[in-house]
């Protein structure tokens, strides 16, 4: 199957006969591109894991080799009630990587966000040890073999590089990340576990993210790489903290990834990714329904051709880039943290179709 643009999906034939007016050349494949770099990943949603397009599907599978649930593996969906689990969309989704040759990163065990309801009415360290292990054992253990990585805890830190108030670390104690590692390596022995955070180059955050890597392996659990989400501005990438960020983490001994990688282009009163934050509509939030202004388009392509640039110089130590959505159609961005935006934050727009920030990113591999 070749991709082109213009024309979603056409068959080799077809592309023989490529000088049919509307044919113009094929989209370069971006996983290709960087094959002997990292791996090149999305987040995937409901209707993508059930191939309900097939173009979309083979979209896909030419661009992308590394694939995470935007949703279906928190726990809230995978846990719906106390000693209920759901496993069908999970295993669709390995079903899907198998067959199009994409490895699976699980997302997430432990995070304070999308619980399940059933949380907010237990009050009792032992109850919340209880879903804690068993969740961990049960969900790591379906998985093992069939996922290549979890992002075993998710957003455990503050901005100041103390622990976020959880559930977790009101009734656990701040063990609990530790606790979540050693359940995970007994449950899925030989998958890759990670931590994975938003603002984690930051240099407070990212302070405490190394004390949680230390404190990990001083335990003598494994942990083997670190997610910088990677919800970025336009025009504001941190590239130098990202860059002391690399180094900073690789000198531990971990893997470092890009796990949710986008760059917001609307107006936005605060930086990171906390989904618990929202922001009030007014008149300016959605400034262009329509289309990119060329100025924010340009910046945009600059920032993504940078931020590659820099994963290049650095591709011993950077193993995945994920981007957080297939195209701009598909981002969380278009719906938080205001609802109803069009948000521009990806390298393909609304049909799959490249944005100058992609040619940026192909240019240079050539
Ligand atoms: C987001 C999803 O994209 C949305 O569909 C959902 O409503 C909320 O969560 N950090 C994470 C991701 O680790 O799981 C979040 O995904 C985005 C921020």
């Amino acid at each position: 199957m070749i991709l082109k643009r213009n024309y979603v999906a056409v068959s080799t034939a077809m592309f023989m006969m490529g000088t049919v007016a509307g044919f113009s050349q094929s989209i370069p494949s971006l996983k290709d591109a960087y094959k002997k770099d990292f791996g090149i990943g999305t987040c995937l949603n409901n209707a993508q894991i059930e191939e309900r397009d097939p173009a979309t599907t083979a979209f896909i599978a030419s661009q992308f080799n590394m694939a995470t649930p935007e949703n279906i593996m928190k726990s809230a969906l995978l846990h719906p009630k106390w000693d209920t689990y759901d496993f069908t969309m999970g295993d669709k989704l390995i079903e899907f990587g198998k067959k199009h040759n994409i490895k699976i990163n699980g997302h997430t065990l432990i995070w304070h966000s999308q619980l399940p309801s059933f949380i907010r009415g237990i009050k009792s360290a032992d109850s919340i040890r209880t879903f804690f292990t068993d969740h961990i054992k049960t969900v790591a253990g379906h998985y093992s073999g069939k996922v290549y990585s979890w992002d075993v805890v998710n957003e455990a830190l503050n901005e100041d590089g103390t622990m976020r108030k959880s559930v977790f670390l009101q009734y656990l104690g701040d063990d609990f990340v530790t606790e979540a590692f050693r359940l995970a390596q007994q449950a899925s022995p030989k998958t890759e576990l990670y931590y994975n955070d938003y603002n984690n180059e930051q240099p407070k955050k990212r302070a405490g993210c190394i004390e949680l890597v230390k404190k990990i392996k001083a335990a003598g659990v494994r942990i083997d790489g670190v997610g910088i989400q990677g919800h970025w501005h336009v025009g504001k990438v941190p590239f130098k903290d990202i860059e002391e960020s690399i180094l900073q983490y690789a000198a531990l001994g971990v893997k470092v990834m890009f796990t949710e990688l986008d760059i917001e282009v609307l107006p936005r009163n605060f930086q990171g990714a906390d989904v618990g934050q929202r922001m009030t509509a007014n008149a300016q939030s959605n400034p262009y329904p329509d289309a990119l202004p060329d100025s924010v388009q340009q910046q945009l392509a600059s920032d993504y051709e940078n931020l590659f640039k820099l994963f290049l110089k650095h591709k011993d130590k950077v193993t995945r880039v994920t981007f957080w959505g297939v195209n701009d159609g598909d981002s969380w961005l278009n719906g938080w943290p205001i609802r109803g935006r069009t948000n521009y934050p990806l390298l393909f727009d609304r049909k799959n179709q490249p944005k100058p920030a992609f040619d940026k990113v192909i240019a240079l591999k050539k």
